[in-house]
Formats: C-alpha cells, sequence, structure tokens
C-alpha cells in the first residue's frame, strides 16, 4: 500500500481527453488484446517490432503519461475530465518511455512540428502502466450517442443484418465526392459499409467532429443506402501517423468486426511526412490473416470534367488539366468566404452545413 492510501485518501487522477480517449477503446474493447496501459517491455516492442511483447501486431503504443506519485501495486481511480467516474487502474509498472524512439519509429519523424510528435512530447516520458476496469465510459454529446456502438454492438448489429464482408471506413474529415466514391466502389464488392469517422482529439485546422457528424448525417439521409451502410463513431484521437495509424486504424475496425478496410492516398497523414502511398506499402510486410481484416487499397481519386464522373490514374485516361483539385487551404478559403466548393467537389448539402459552421465560428469568435 502506498503513503497515499495509508493515510486513507485513494489515489486519484483526472484524465486528459486524450487519455480518455484510449481509456474508452480499452474498456470497450476496441484496443483488444489490450487491457490496459502499455508498460516499457511492451512500448520498446512496438516501437521497434510494431508487435506487442507477447507477439501480437500492435503499431502505435497506448502509454498513460503522468506524474502522479504512485508504486507499484497502488489503485488509481480515473475520471474523465468533466470528473466522471470512469474506473480504475493497477498500478504494474512506472517508467520513462524512450520518445525520441517513438518519434523515430512510430512517426518516422523526431521534427517538432509534427502534431503527434509533439503531442507526445507535450504529455512527457513518465508512464504508468497496468490493467483498468471500467465501471463507465466517458460522456459524448447526443449527436455521437445516437450512432455509438460499442464493437460488441456493431457485430451484433452486422450479424442481425446478415453481413459478412463487411468494409470499414476511417475518416477524421468531412466525407466529399472522392470519399464517397471510395466507399461506395469498396460496398460494390462487400455485403455492407461502416462509416467510422474518428471523433476524439484532432488537430487544430481540422474540421470539428460534430459539424462533421451533421455532414455524414445528411449524406446517410440522401445518399447512402440505409440497408447497406451503417454510421458508427470511433472515440479515439488522431496521432497523424501515417502507414504507423493506417495499422492501427485497421487493428480497431477488425475489433469492431469489420473484415475490410479502406486505405486511400496519404492515410492519417499530414504536411509532407509521409508518402502518397506509403500506408498501403506498411501492409507489404504484414500477414492479413494474422492482423484479422484485409486492407483494401485505392489510389488517389478526383473528379473528371471529360468522364464527368470520378475515377483514379486507373480507371481515367485524361489529363491532370480536366482533373478537379481542391487543396485543402482552397477549401477552407471557399468556405471562410461564404462560397460553396463546386457539386464535383462535395455535395452541396455538406458544402452548405460547412459554410453554416463557417459563419457560426467567426460570428463567436467576434
Ligand atoms: S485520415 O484518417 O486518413 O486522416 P481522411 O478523412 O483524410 O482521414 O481520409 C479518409 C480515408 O480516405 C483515408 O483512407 C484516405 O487515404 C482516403 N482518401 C481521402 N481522400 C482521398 C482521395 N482523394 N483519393 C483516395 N483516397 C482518399
Ligand atoms: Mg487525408
Amino acid at each position: 500500500m502506498s503513503s497515499a492510501q495509508v493515510a486513507g485518501e485513494a489515489l486519484a487522477l483526472t484524465l486528459t481527453a486524450r487519455q480518455a480517449a484510449d481509456f474508452e477503446l480499452l474498456a470497450n474493447g476496441g484496443f483488444a488484446p489490450l487491457r490496459g496501459f502499455i508498460g516499457s517491455g511492451d512500448h520498446r516492442s512496438v516501437c521497434e517490432d510494431m508487435r506487442l511483447a507477447s507477439g501480437e501486431i500492435w503499431s502505435i503504443p497506448i502509454t498513460l503519461a503522468t506524474d502522479l506519485e504512485c508504486a507499484v501495486g497502488d489503485v488509481v481511480e480515473l475520471s474523465a475530465p468533466n470528473g466522471k467516474a470512469l474506473g480504475r487502474l493497477t498500478v504494474s509498472e512506472i517508467y520513462d518511455k524512450d520518445l525520441e524512439l517513438e518519434a523515430e519509429q512510430v512517426y518516422r519523424t523526431t521534427d517538432a512540428e509534427h502534431p503527434g510528435v509533439a503531442a507526445i512530447r507535450e504529455e512527457g516520458a513518465r508512464c504508468i502502466a497496468g490493467p483498468i476496469e471500467a465501471i463507465a465510459l466517458p460522456d459524448h454529446d447526443e449527436a455521437f450517442m445516437r450512432r455509438y456502438q460499442t464493437p460488441e454492438e456493431s457485430r451484433k448489429a452486422f450479424a442481425d443484418r446478415g453481413w459478412t464482408r463487411i468494409v470499414a471506413f476511417q475518416t477524421r474529415n468531412p466525407i466529399h465526392r472522392a470519399h464517397e466514391y471510395l466507399t461506395k466502389a469498396a460496398l460494390e464488392i462487400s455485403d455492407g459499409l461502416y462509416i467510422h469517422p474518428l471523433i476524439g482529439e484532432t488537430k487544430k485546422g481540422d474540421i470539428p467532429a460534430d459539424v462533421r457528424m451533421r455532414c455524414y448525417e445528411v449524406l446517410m439521409d440522401n445518399y447512402y443506402h440505409p440497408d447497406h451502410v451503417m454510421l458508427g463513431v470511433n472515440p479515439g484521437k488522431m496521432h497523424y501517423a501515417g502507414p504507423r495509424e493506417a495499422v492501427h486504424h485497421a487493428i480497431i475496425r477488425r475489433n469492431y468486426g469489420c473484415t475490410h478496410f479502406i486505405v486511400g492516398r496519404d492515410h492519417a497523414g499530414v504536411g509532407d511526412y509521409y508518402g502518397t502511398y506509403d500506408a498501403q506499402r506498411i501492409f507489404d510486410d504484414i500477414d492479413t490473416a494474422e492482423l484479422g481484416i484485409t486492407p483494401l487499397f485505392f489510389e488517389h481519386t478526383f473528379w473528371c470534367n471529360e468522364c464527368e464522373g470520378m475515377g483514379s490514374a486507373k480507371t481515367c485516361p485524361h489529363p491532370a488539366e480536366s482533373h478537379l483539385f481542391l487543396s485543402g487551404t482552397k477549401v477552407r478559403e471557399l468556405l471562410s468566404n461564404g462560397e460553396k466548393p463546386p457539386p464535383e467537389f462535395s455535395r452541396d448539402e455538406v458544402a452548405q452545413i460547412l459554410i453554416d459552421a463557417y459563419k457560426e465560428e467567426s460570428a463567436t469568435d467576434g
């Protein structure tokens, strides 16, 4: 027993939103086989070999960085940022993780400008490890809760619908025409599509999850077939780790019961840190039977004026001048001026939601 407990005072830790997101996926089964925050042996092994010390494929370390004073064997009561009691962790190890190893191996850069690297450095090296016992999950707003499923619930929903080949789509963006094309192409060769946007922390400049939910809902109402498409939410946070995160995203969707996973251009990328198809190449060295989910790779897709439809370098023979390309910066510029991106880029309903969100934001900023 630690001195704190002898004094009759239970050890308590209020998690950050990022840590609560990890807790949630540990607790709801989204991070299976993990059942707690990892220790130094797993950390090193995940960084160096992309495997847990036990051998299972695991690509991003799930660690709990804190300066809480405690000892091995202590029980720490965990709560969410809003104070909600979540459960407890039994401390199995206290250690300093090798942050630079994690940056180099997992993020492939030690650049302080990389949002994932900046985040782990900000959290610090000192970690506590141990299994968790959950009594509750963090709260989410109603717009998320009406779509919330645990892995057990999504698996049951797929089975109830008789789906056996289920393709998952990860996104941290509004669904534009290119995304819609990928998802529908994948659905053509599947029983069901699971649209599974990430709703945890994203970087500044990304469209907030509540605004994105409105975009997904309007597409569900108007452009996706209700018998073949389900919308869920992934409470996870973004790491912007490109290839390593593509594997991580795939593992989470395996746990939610999906059999296939879409990996397009620069999956989970940011800036110029990763090559366009690096997040596909990482799967070259992974046995998908062992992984338990099969990636489906897509080329960069775009609207082509001559094809009058979506295509890629594989399907469209026309030169780049015929292709509609709008950078993220350009889209943000249009939206903040109250201008809709063209319908070939984004459905009108989605563009309208984004414009309204920009207006609200500038109204509250002012
Ligand atoms: S993220 O999680 O990968 O950061 P994002 O919303 O940008 O989310 O993309 C979701 C998925 O769609 C990823 O697999 C990404 O590779 C793919 N994707 C996005 N835009 C395109 C595009 N124009 N062509 C092909 N794939 C794309
Ligand atoms: Mg992207």
